[in-house]
């Protein structure tokens, strides 16, 4: 499963990076605004920073307005991914993205229906929103379970990019559920390493290797 992380904080992003374990990353308007940066000029750093898919929302709400949009951003860099949002004028400029082959993430996903329209409309990602159909009293996850068993029916190549993930729970769950990306939070991140029986067995062992007086270097 591809790890992308959420967030336009390019310090935060360089941390991350040094795991060798981040594959790409997503932003929406919301986290560009948390940024306080020009959107041109904290994509076009992140593309440089990070060697994979990183995904940047257009703006506007209809389609010719995002396909002008969606090329000035994919302009920044050759791993940028137009993000567009799950309604019909969405859907038109993602189907010409993906006829001028560029990348695209269609976001904004809550239903089996909607992610099969935007596989057929050829997403190169679908973000269905885990954490928001939850906070809803909906059952987040299955949504992930079902699009894969849709897109596995018809054998779309559309990848399943679970988002709004909040916990590692929300991950390990992704993970089973065949997700093939997960965007996440900086710090479910940093969460996913760890274990406390790994703190207390590493205490241990460190504990009993100091006993023999060895040392390996
Ligand atoms: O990238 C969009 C998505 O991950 C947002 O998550 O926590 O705002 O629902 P959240």
């Amino acid at each position: 499963m591809l790890l992308f992380a959420d967030t336009a904080d390019t310090k935060v992003l360089a941390e991350l990076k040094e795991t060798g374990l981040i594959d790409g990353v997503t932003t929406n308007p919301t986290i560009i605004a948390k940024s306080g940066r020009n959107m041109f000029e904290v994509i076009k750093e992140i593309c440089e920073l990070i060697d994979g898919p990183i995904s940047a929302e257009v703006a506007a709400t209809d389609a010719p307005t995002m396909i002008k949009e969606g090329e000035k951003l994919a302009a920044i860099a050759s791993n940028v991914v137009i993000k567009v949002p799950l309604t019909i004028e969405g859907l038109k400029a993602t189907k010409e993205f993906s006829a001028q082959g560029l990348m695209t993430n269609v976001t904004l996903c809550f239903s089996v229906n909607q992610a099969l329209l935007a596989a057929k409309a050829g997403a190169t990602f679908v973000s269905p929103f885990v954490g928001r159909l939850d906070d809803q009293g909906a059952d987040g996850m299955q949504l992930i379970h079902d699009i894969r068993q849709v897109y596995d029916n018809y054998d779309f190549d559309t990848e399943i990019l679970a988002a709004s993930l909040r916990n590692t729970s929300h991950i390990a769950e992704a993970a089973l559920a065949g997700a093939d990306c997960a965007t996440l939070p900086p710090q479910a991140f940093k969460d996913m390493f760890k274990h406390p029986l790994t703190d207390k067995g590493l205490e241990t062992f460190l504990a009993d290797w100091a006993k023999t007086g060895q040392s390996i270097l």
